[in-house]
């Protein structure tokens, strides 16, 4: 407890000495690739942190200490690597080794393999699913669509293409024409059919071309879609189901109807989408807790893979659909929020709710009114702060009426949780009727947490798979146990017997560990640094005897065609050598397309060993049989408990592990900090709120004042106690007292123009409004270290912004955090800057940075004259963004500045995010009105920098540039091509698509059709309706009377 106090003591007081410069992360609108890691500058460069985007969790891991001990074992396996002899006789040794050491599975054979219980089990299911008709798994809504498309199967025969006829556009309802492709499989050949379609198409496009016109003659009553009398029947029973629940719940909290107050419908759609037959006894409990019926707040702890999710989501159906208001739910990574935004669009197209994506570039502030159904926000934390900024501004708070936190004890991290923290004491101020449910696996001191959020709370230790520790030190195995003295038992002896070379090679008996499992069952390796990774894979693929290269041959051969295909013809060399073997690393550097391929074959077993970094841990849902720790480092830091349990939690995977093990490998050095890591209690969660100085506390009063939340100090006093900090500042900062601390910042913030005291006769009613620099910084979401500088650079433009190419406006809008981390390659510069035409090379000029500056870095002279290094580096930075928005190809530029793929793309994002931010600071500032066209345009092209006919495709969440370019291709042009396409259909047409991902695809692309077409209904509704300030006859008489 005394560790984070003083830690924020220390960072209080360098405060006033190390005042931060400008630039911020938008927690609004724009997005959060930069905003975790736009951190407040001092004196020393922060390390990069991470942040909304798929980015490492614990920070930046690509290099650690040169003389440390993990670098010597680098370099070693790099020199040994890079040394084919050596190498190939190593390789020799190790298969001959290994055949021995590697023991049991090598010695099998692949034959004993085949036959094994899980991979034969998900055999089984792979086959069955293969054979079952084209429609089963799929939703209803799209069976009877998929039943009028095709040839009519057994039973529905007597259904007639005009059925399908709607007058509005509906979630299961075609609307456009089909692809190509598709239209090929479906239609009937002959001329009549297809003329019937037309006839159809055209009836459709006229029944909503009336539509519009019946809602402009002043009918603004909901229209009523014809539907087929099954499809009505349907409809009907359920919303029968729903009104019986609502009823239910509203009478007593005792009888909980078909399915904890849900539609039965609702258990039969976890069966079918999620292979969920029935609950944990835990999840029942708690979802029948008292507390829960009562919608109190809850938090619920329990170990990592107890199944926490699905009571969440139960919950959150219960408030969509019998209580009938919003949700939202709060996720820490954009790849998280889109795997959950897949796997929820079905229920959403079942049930009658809408699933809207709050990510990255996505979300609407403030979010659509829906006509009638509601809505389920899935958020970053970034995104879910701005929606809840968006919602009190206009007064719609009161419509939210359930926020899910997941990973709460985020709320104990960094900036990110510092915004947390502020968006849930935000809902607790401003509205007393939602409900706050927050879950974790990592929560000490919950008592805290409690306090805060005013919850009640419920544990459990339940793990449906066993999960068994072990440590390995040399070649010995201890199992970690509680009762032991030393917290270990010896468990066995490693049975390996390596050459010499193999022990050069490999001392840690990685091989010997890994080949225990794979390929028969999964397994991840965690390994310290990115680069860590990559040589682990190469060293143990080396080492693998040709066997592993047979195991699911074809699926891997596949996977690197398709790596291929998604990358403009470019796979990184080292996974074409390592996926054979069905090895691959996994961290940020890989591209987001890469990733999801990766994910996606290590989820069906065609990969069975991933080498990554502490990222998966918290990341998108990847469990092994066996997770293998190979430092108890995270880059140089020693593991946290947190960090260490997130790890090992990965292993042993629900439903298809018996058990799960993880072998955390340590050092003799090492031994006392690892027996300590293992017995002590998990950390506790401390509020960032005020550590995190501009990101945290500034911008919380802002926008307290901003969104008029609170305006006056007693009121702000009172705001502050409510607080995670209020609750835990005896602690944190005990010398002050949270009017003090209050008082000092409000005045902090007016010193720097941002807010305004308001003339008052009483000091002691001291009120504060926000001036338009201020509303700007918080409109934009611009970290207030860099709103300064934002400013002046902007003004700066106006005297003389070059428009020949958008080189200056990108320079404007690139990320200040990136650039202060960034590190030139002086010779690339050089290069880059003299292929530069003379209107870019004026932009230089403007900013102050010559050619000869650079030449003479690039050739290691020593330069009198001092140049700003920020400027200098953020626009070498924008170098890079001008190249790939000129060229739109990540891989050629990666190899054009030396930087890995993963890091360009996370630029993009950050520079697409901050562009949106410098918008929305523009739009508050009348002087900057210049800026705005040319900033919504620039942030489209930052957004998407594909191709221009990719980006309605890219809309749909989880089609990323490669996968876009392959529907395109395939005839599937538009939003509306994929919402009508054929899942099965799709799988046939497009390369290396998964039963999964197309139905996945389908069913996001129905929602934000759906989507898209409520929101047109809904302006048109508004147009027509009339002002509530109208006047009346009344009003009229009266006044003149
Ligand atoms: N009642 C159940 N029956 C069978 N499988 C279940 C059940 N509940 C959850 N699962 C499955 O267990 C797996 C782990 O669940 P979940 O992701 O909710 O765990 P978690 O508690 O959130 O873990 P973590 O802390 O790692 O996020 C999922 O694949 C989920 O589908
Ligand atoms: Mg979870």
């Amino acid at each position: 407890m005394d560790e984070g106090g003083s830690r924020l003591r220390r960072r209080v007081s360098v405060r006033k000495r190390a005042r931060p410069s400008p630039g911020e992360p938008r927690q609004e609108r724009a997005e959060e690739p930069g905003a975790g890691s736009r951190r407040r500058r001092t004196a020393e460069a922060q390390p990069l942190q991470s942040n909304d985007s798929d980015e490492d969790l614990f920070g930046d891991c690509d290099s650690f200490a040169e003389n440390s001990f993990l670098a010597q074992v680098d370099d070693a396996e790099r020199q040994c690597m890079q040394d084919p002899e050596r190498g190939a006789h190593a390789a020799g040794l190790g298969a001959e080794g290994l055949r021995g050491a590697g023991g049991a599975a090598a010695a099998g054979g692949f034959a004993d393999w085949e036959t094994d219980e899980p991979v034969s089990s998900r055999r089984r299911r792979e086959e069955a699913s293969a054979q079952r008709g084209p429609w089963d798994g799929l939703p209803s809504s799209q069976v009877l669509y998929f039943g009028n498309a095709e040839n009519p199967p057994a039973g529905a025969g007597d259904r007639r293409p005009e059925e399908r006829g709607w007058e509005a556009p509906s979630l299961d309802a075609p609307i456009e024409a089909f692809p190509r492709s598709s239209v090929e499989q479906h239609q009937q050949p002959d001329d009549a059919s297809s003329e019937a379609r037309r006839g159809s198409e055209e009836s459709r496009r006229k029944s909503l071309k009336e539509h519009l016109k019946s809602a402009m003659t002043g009918n603004a009553r909901a229209q009523t879609p014809v539907f087929s009398r099954t499809k009505q029947l349907k409809e009907t029973l359920l919303s029968e189901e729903i009104s019986v629940a609502q009823k239910t719940m509203e009478s007593s909290s005792d009888d909980l109807g078909p399915f904890y107050s849900l539609p039965s419908k609702v258990r039969d759609l976890y069966v079918q989408f999620k292979g969920i037959e029935k609950l944990y006894e835990w999840q029942h409990t708690c979802l029948t807790l008292n507390s829960v019926q009562e919608r109190k707040n809850l938090i619920y702890s329990l170990p990592t893979s107890g199944g926490k999710t699905l009571v969440a989501e139960i919950l959150m159906l219960q408030e969509l659909l019998c209580r009938r208001r919003d949700v939202l739910m709060i996720l820490p990574y954009v790849a998280i929020v889109q795997e959950k935004i897949s796997g929820l669009s079905s229920f959403g197209i079942e049930l009658g709710f809408f699933v809207e994506e709050y990510a990255g570039s996505k979300g609407k502030f403030p979010p659509i009114k829906r006509r009638e159904k509601k809505s389920l926000y899935i958020a970053t934390i970034e995104k879910g702060h701005s929606l809840v900024n968006s919602l009190i501004e206009t007064g719609r708070i009161g419509s939210l009426g359930l926020v899910v936190v997941d990973e709460l004890h985020m709320i104990g991290e960094g900036s990110r949780g510092a915004i947390l923290e502020m968006t849930l004491a935000k809902i607790l101020y401003t509205s007393k009727t939602t409900q706050i449910i927050g879950m974790s696996a990592t929560l000490n001191n919950v008592e805290d947490l409690q306090e805060f959020l005013q919850a009640e709370c419920y544990t459990s230790q339940f793990r449906p798979v066993e999960l068994k520790e072990y440590l390995k030190i040399n070649d010995a195995i201890y199992e970690v146990d509680n009762k032991a003295e030393n917290g270990m038992t010896f468990s066995r002896l490693l049975n390996c017997q390596y050459s010499d070379t193999l022990k050069k090679m490999d001392p840690d008996h990685l091989v010997a560990l890994v080949t225990e499992v794979i390929p028969n069952y999964s397994c991840l390796v965690f390994c310290p640094t990115k680069k860590n990774c990559e040589n682990v894979a190469e060293m143990i693929c080396k080492f693998l005897s040709k066997e592993y290269l047979k195991h699911r041959e074809k699926e891997k051969h596949e996977l690197i065609k398709n790596l291929k295909s998604i990358s403009g013809g470019n796979v990184c060399p080292i996974l074409k050598r390592t996926v054979p073997f069905g090895v691959a690393y996994h961290h940020s550097g890989l591209t987001s397309d890469e990733r999801r391929l990766l994910e996606e074959a290590y989820s069906t077993g065609a990969l069975c060993l991933f080498t990554c970094t502490s990222t998966l841990a918290a990341g998108v849902n990847l469990p092994a049989r066996r997770v293998i720790l190979r430092a108890p480092y995270v880059a140089k830091e020693f593991l946290k408990r947190s960090q260490y349990k997130q790890m090992i939690g990965r292993a042993g995977r629900a439903g298809i592990d018996s058990v799960g093990e993880s072998v955390l490998i340590l050092q003799e050095k090492d031994k006392q900090q690892v027996s300590e890591l293992i017995s002590r209690p998990l950390e506790n969660c401390y509020s960032h709120l005020v550590q995190e100085f501009t990101k945290g506390i500034q911008t919380l009063f802002l926008s307290l004042i901003g969104l008029k939340i609170a305006t006056n100090l007693d009121d702000i006093c009172h705001f502050m106690g409510g607080t995670l900090f209020g609750v835990q500042q005896k602690i944190l900062l005990k010398e002050k007292s949270l009017r003090e601390i209050t008082v000092e910042w409000l005045r902090d913030l007016t010193e720097k123009g941002l807010l305004q005291k308001d003339v008052v006769d009483k000091p002691k009613d001291e009120s504060f409004h926000i001036t338009k620099l201020g509303r700007a910084s918080f409109k934009g979401t611009i970290d207030l270290a860099y709103c300064d500088i934002l400013y002046r650079d902007l003004k700066k433009g106006l005297e003389g912004l070059v428009l020949e190419s958008l080189l200056h406006l990108i320079y404007l809008t690139t990320p200040y955090d990136m650039a202060s981390q960034c590190v030139p390659d002086w010779m690339i510069y050089f290069r880059q800057f003299s292929q530069l035409s003379p209107a870019e090379q004026n932009v230089a000029a403007l900013l102050g940075v010559s050619e000869n500056f650079i030449g003479k870095k690039a050739s290691g002279q020593a330069i009198k004259k001092k140049v700003d290094k920020d400027i200098v580096n953020r626009l070498y930075l924008s170098f890079v963004l001008y190249t790939l928005l000129k060229e739109t190809n990540i891989w050629s530029v990666s190899e054009k500045f030396n930087m890995p793929r993963g890091y360009i793309q996370s630029l993009l994002a950050g520079a697409a995010s901050f562009s949106s931010c410098v918008l929305h600071f523009c739009e508050e500032l009348e002087e900057f009105w210049v800026y705005r066209a040319l900033l919504v345009e620039l942030t489209k092209k930052l957004t998407y920098c594909v191709k221009a006919e990719l980006i309605p495709l890219m809309e749909v969440t989880g089609v990323l540039e490669g996968r876009a370019k392959q529907l395109y291709n395939a005839g599937y042009k538009s939003l509306i091509h994929l919402a009508n396409a054929n899942p099965e259909v799709l799988i046939r047409t497009v390369d290396h698509l998964s039963r999964r991902q197309a139905k996945q695809i389908v069913s996001s692309a129905k929602m934000l059709l759906h989507e898209k077409a409520e929101a047109l209904q809904e302006e048109v509704e508004e147009l027509l309706r009339p002002p509530s300030d109208f006047p009346s006859v009344e009003a009229s008489s009266t006044e003149k009377a």
